[in-house]
Formats: structure tokens, sequence, C-alpha cells
């Protein structure tokens, strides 16, 4: 495909990025060009087109309508952070926590890599908006991908479509995006379900010049280039130039029974709770509470003239973990999969339906992600019928929780971060930070057993600190200054900074049971966070920060013991001996620019909890 064979839409008025495609689409040589409008229609033709191509199977529309199966390549399930590179001028901007390689020698070992990458395939032109159209707070990007899986994908997850034209004019500012799956066909060669190149991936991020590149995947975080990388990689670094936060937290409203409503911005590690706690349904103990969904996945939150700080979600959809999920963990999760969905690795059923592990029992037979037969004889020999990242894409509309302001493009205002990892062990149910630097400690120095959403080993405990690890995109210690700075001036201009509080929903028992119920009963929590804020809470200090006794939690409904609640709670001495070691490998690996408020804040801990 040559320059000339560029013809933009009437719709599209944007010389700069018109001649942008004519270029990527000379060096990547698709066999046509699709400049996406959005349009239900389109939808419509692309998952027809997948289907046809064996990418989707459409699910029985009794039972799902309008919902799709894909089924990926086995090495293509999940982010691969060794394949996830920061391309910053300098190794130290990038900082020792991410994958650096000088840009101008990347761009020397991509070159040749996307030199004809699209050849025998469509290159979708996808235009987007992260966040309300037209919003302050938003920032548009233009993905070209050779996936019609992620043109179809980025329609839920995105506003995406001709509007984004309207907003970007005829000079807009947007973020390059380009993609492909790395398998060029050539001419008459048939193509695969799932194209995507097995051994050669690559998921780049260039902050100095806003660039995404991404080669070799098809799949979520790695392809769907709206969400990491830009919401989270290339808007951190934004952030820290212009003075607000690109966050991997969900954002939720909460009600208390008088009718004054919160809102909590949480940030937990991929796959340890986030979608579960941004839906989640008060229990039956706790009347007149309710909680609604902003987002599940990521917050952009900026400071306004008041000094609030002001969260929106830049997302339109979720791409949500489906394993676990059922309708005791997640009712408004099911509730919103009833329609409408792309779902990705789980298992087929006999009458054209999806299951997964965790769902209810299993039906006799099964198709698995793999598309080989499956039987519960084979669950119990510990074949899994989906993949453990098995996810499903649907857009933030289908959920029945869904927040009146979740379109606002002005945001709300959040009253409380919480920061949780996944431990067995040693850190305790809920802690309240006495104040912000303790709060940045917590989130800094945050472990978490590491899980499925990353491609590589599962369980090992990691520090993520402020769940941010793969998706930091500059040096992490500028990051904790940033949050430090940013703390700091708000409270001199005489702002009320959110409170800061720490959870930990998995520690388990003796025989390796979760003991915390979880779920729908993390409201409990959530409730003493809330009546806190408003001073009508009690706690105790202790030397990690300070922490409900059991008497301070509303208990009404459910059966849990004080025993129970001390094996969730306590704080074990040798324990935390033990992880302020892991504290020192963290800070000792971070040492450049780590902030000195931080390592301070270590003393303190290690001085109180040897005393
Ligand atoms: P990403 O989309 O990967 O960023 O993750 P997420 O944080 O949104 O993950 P999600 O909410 O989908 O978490 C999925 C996993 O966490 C499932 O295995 C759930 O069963 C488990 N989970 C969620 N909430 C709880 C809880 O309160 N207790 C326990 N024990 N498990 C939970
Ligand atoms: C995560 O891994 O944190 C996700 C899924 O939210 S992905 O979009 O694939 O990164
Ligand atoms: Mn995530």
């Amino acid at each position: 495909m040559t320059h000339a064979a560029v013809q933009a839409p009437a719709f599209v008025k944007h010389p700069r990025l018109i001649a942008w495609v004519a270029e990527m689409a000379a060096l990547c040589k698709p066999a046509a060009i699709h400049w996406c409008d959005g349009s239900e229609a389109e939808y419509d033709r692309l998952c027809q087109l997948l289907v046809d191509a064996g990418s989707f199977k459409k699910l029985n529309p009794a039972k799902r309508p309008n919902s799709y199966l894909a089924w990926t390549d086995p090495s293509d399930v999940a982010r691969v952070e060794d394949r996830t590179y920061i391309c910053s001028e300098k190794k130290e901007d990038a900082g020792p926590t991410n994958n650096w390689m000088d840009p101008a020698a990347m761009r020397t070992t991509l070159n040749p890599l996307f030199d004809g990458c699209m050849a025998g395939r469509t290159m979708y032109v996808v235009p987007f908006s992260m966040g309300p159209l037209g919003s302050p707070i938003a920032h548009i990007g233009v993905e070209l991908s050779d996936s019609a899986y992620v043109a179809v994908n980025m329609k839920h997850m995105t506003r995406m479509g001709q509007a984004v034209y309207d907003v970007l004019g005829t000079d807009g500012e947007f973020v390059p995006c380009m993609h492909t799956v790395g398998a060029p066909l050539a001419a008459g060669q048939k193509d695969v379900a799932w194209p995507c190149n097995p051994t050669v991936k690559y998921i780049v991020h260039y902050p100095e010049t806003r660039e995404i590149w991404s080669y070799g995947s098809g799949y979520g975080g790695n392809a769907l280039l709206g969400k990491k990388c830009f919401a989270l990689r290339i808007a951190s670094t934004m952030g820290r130039d212009e003075g607000w936060l690109a966050e991997h937290m969900l954002i939720l409203g909460v009600t208390n029974p008088q009718g004054k409503k919160y809102h909590v911005a949480a940030a937990f590690p991929s796959a340890c709770g986030k979608t579960n706690f941004a839906m989640l349904i008060p229990p039956v103990g706790m009347p007149g509470w309710g909680v609604t969904t902003i987002g599940d996945d990521i917050a952009w939150i900026k400071p306004d003239a008041q000094g609030n700080l002001r969260a929106i979600n830049p997302e339109a959809g979720y791409f949500g973990v489906a394993p676990g999920t059922n309708m005791q963990t997640n009712p408004n999760c099911m509730l919103s999969l009833n329609k409408d969905v792309i779902f990705t690795n789980v298992a087929l059923t006999d009458d054209g339906d999806v299951w997964w592990e965790g769902l209810g029992d299993a039906p006799a037979h099964l198709i698995d992600w793999q598309g080989k037969d499956w039987t519960p004889e084979d669950g119990k020999a510990g074949r899994k019928a989906a993949h453990p990242n098995s996810r499903f894409t649907v857009s933030a509309t289908n959920n029945p929780a869904l927040d009146s302001e979740w379109d606002n493009p002005e945001g709300v205002v959040i009253d409380a971060f919480i920061f949780g990892g996944r431990r067995s062990n040693t850190v305790p149910l809920v802690t309240e930070a006495r104040n912000w630097v303790e709060g940045v400690y917590m989130a800094a120095t945050m472990g978490s057993e590491t899980t499925a959403a990353a491609f590589g080993a599962q369980g090992v405990v990691r520090r993520d600190p402020f769940a941010m690890l793969p998706f930091a995109g500059y040096n992490m210690s500028d990051y904790f200054q940033h949050w430090l700075n940013l703390g700091a001036k708000l409270q001199a201009a005489g702002a009320k900074l959110p409170r800061i509080y720490k959870t930990n929903w998995f520690r388990k028992d003796a025989n390796g049971k979760f003991i915390w119920p979880g779920f729908g009963e993390n409201t409990r929590i959530l409730k003493w966070m809330i009546d806190r804020i408003e001073n009508e809470a009690q706690g105790v200090e202790h030397a990690v920060g300070i922490s409900p006794r059991y008497e301070d939690i509303r208990w009404n409904g459910l059966d849990f013991s004080r025993e129970q609640f001390d094996l969730v709670s306590d704080i074990n001495a040798a324990d935390w001996a033990e992880e302020l070691k892991l504290h020192d490998e963290l800070f000792e690996k971070l040492a450049h620019n780590l902030p000195t408020e931080l390592t301070t804040a270590k003393a303190a801990l290690a001085e109180r909890l040897a005393s």
C-alpha cells in the first residue's frame, strides 16, 4: 500500500493524523485500511468477520445474546512484563523497575519488525478518547492495529469512533499507538484463528515523544493500547509533568444510611479484587449502605482549584477476570455479563454458553480454552477448563451498579485511597495511615503474591509499589516523590487530603484457606473507613498504623469470631522483622532519588516494631 492509496473518510479532518496513517501504512504495508467510525453496524460487521475467520465463536443467542468467545494462542494469554520497555532518553528516567533500551536502538530494532508486518491484513484506524469526550481531564489516542479483535474490544473499553475526530478537529493532540500481531501473511497464506507472534513480542513506550509501539501479541493490555500502555505508562509521565496522577485504581461511590456519599479509589495489583470491590453489594446486615461503580481498573486524578483530588475513569468498559466470578462473589458483574460480551479464553458449554472455574458446578462436558474436550474428571486432575487469566470485555453501561457520575467530565472528589496486596500472612486486614507520608510509605512498600494476570510464575511475593510495578512509565522513586510533592502542595494550600488505608483480604489459615470472607463483606471495612473520616469510629494505634478492634466493626449478619478477627489482624513481630528486610531490599534497589521522607518513615517503623 502506497501513500497515494491512503484516502481518509470525510469525517477525518486532521492532516497530521492522515499523514501519520499514510506513513505507517507505507511501513506496515497492510492489504487495506479501515477507518473505524465506532458504529454498531461496524461492530456487528467486524464480529461477523471474526466469526468467519474462526477467531470468534458466536454464543447461543438464547443464553447470551450478542456475545462471542475468543480462544487465544497458548503463547498469548497475559501481559508480558519481561517484554515491556520504557524507552526514555536516559536509563535512570525509566528506573530500576522497568526494562529500558535506548530509544534510537529500540527504533532500530523495531523498524525491520514493523516493515511489512501487516502484509495480507487490514489496518484498522481506531480513534479513542480516554475519559468523557471533550472532558478537560480526558486525552485522545489513535491506535493503528491489524487486529479486528482489538477494534471491537476498543469499542467497549473506550469512547471509540467518529465523535473523537470532532474533538480532535484539524490539529488536536493525540497519542499515536502502533499495534501489530506480528504475523504477516504471504500471498495466498491461510490465516490462523489467533494470529500473533509466538516468539517475538515487544511492548514499547517512548515517554518523551508519547508514542506506543506494540508487536507480536493480540491479548489484553499488550494490544488494547488505551489501557495500560496509554492510561497508565504514558499518562503517568504526563501526570508527573503536569501535576496529576494516573493510577491502577478502581473508583467507587459509597453512600451511608444517612444518604451521604463518599468516593474511594483503591489500588490492588492485577487479579487482586478491583473489579469485585468496585461492584460490591453490601451484605443484608448493613441496610442503608450502597456502593456504585465509577471504574474498575484505572483512575486519572487531578487537583481542582479548591485542592480537591478529582478522579475520572478514563475507560468505558471492563476487561475483567472471569474465574472466581459468580452470583455470590460478584452479582453485579454477573448481571453485566448477560449480553453484549466478548469472552476470551473461558470454556464453551455444549449449549453454546460459557463456563469458568468458580462459576458453579461444572457441566458434564465442556470444550476448554484450548479447544479440547474437558470433563469434571480433568478438573480433578488439575486441568483448568478456563485459563486462569481468562477475561470478559463489556461496556460499563451493562453494569447495574454504574454510578450516575461515571461519565461526569469533572470527575468525583476522592475521600480515601486504599492500597491492598494479596498476602497470605503478615499484613493485617486494614490499617489507616496516620498521615500522608505514612500512607505513601505503606503504598510504596506494598507486597503481593503474583497472579496469572502476568505471564510467568504465580504466587511469589514481590514488591508491587502502589500496584504500579508493571505500569509506572518512569522511575519509581520519582513517582513516590511525585505523590509526596502533590500531598505537600495540597496540604500547604489548606486542602483536606484523602485518608490512606492499607488492606489485605487474603490472609490464610494453617490449612491454606482464606480466613476473611471478603467480597460483599468488605463493606464492613469500607464502613469503618468512612466512619473514621467522620470521626465516628475508634481504632487502636500500633507500630504499623491504626486498625479497628473487634468491637469497632459492624458484625450484624456475619458469623466472624473475635479469634478469627485476631488471625487476620495481628501484627506478628517475627513476620514483620522479615517484612522490614524486604522493605530494605526494595529501598536499596530504588536508592537513586528515593525520597528521604520514606527512609525516615522506614527508620521510625523499625524503631516502633523493635520497642
Ligand atoms: P485486573 O483486572 O487484573 O487489574 O484485576 P482486578 O484487581 O480487577 O481483579 P479482580 O477483581 O477481577 O480479582 C479477581 C480475583 O480476586 C479472583 O480470583 C477473585 O476471586 C479474587 N477476589 C476478589 N475479591 C476478593 C476478596 O474479597 N477475597 C478473596 N479471597 N478473593 C477475592
Ligand atoms: C491487569 O493485568 O492489571 C489488567 C489486565 O487489568 S490487562 O489489560 O491485560 O493488563
Ligand atoms: Mn489492571
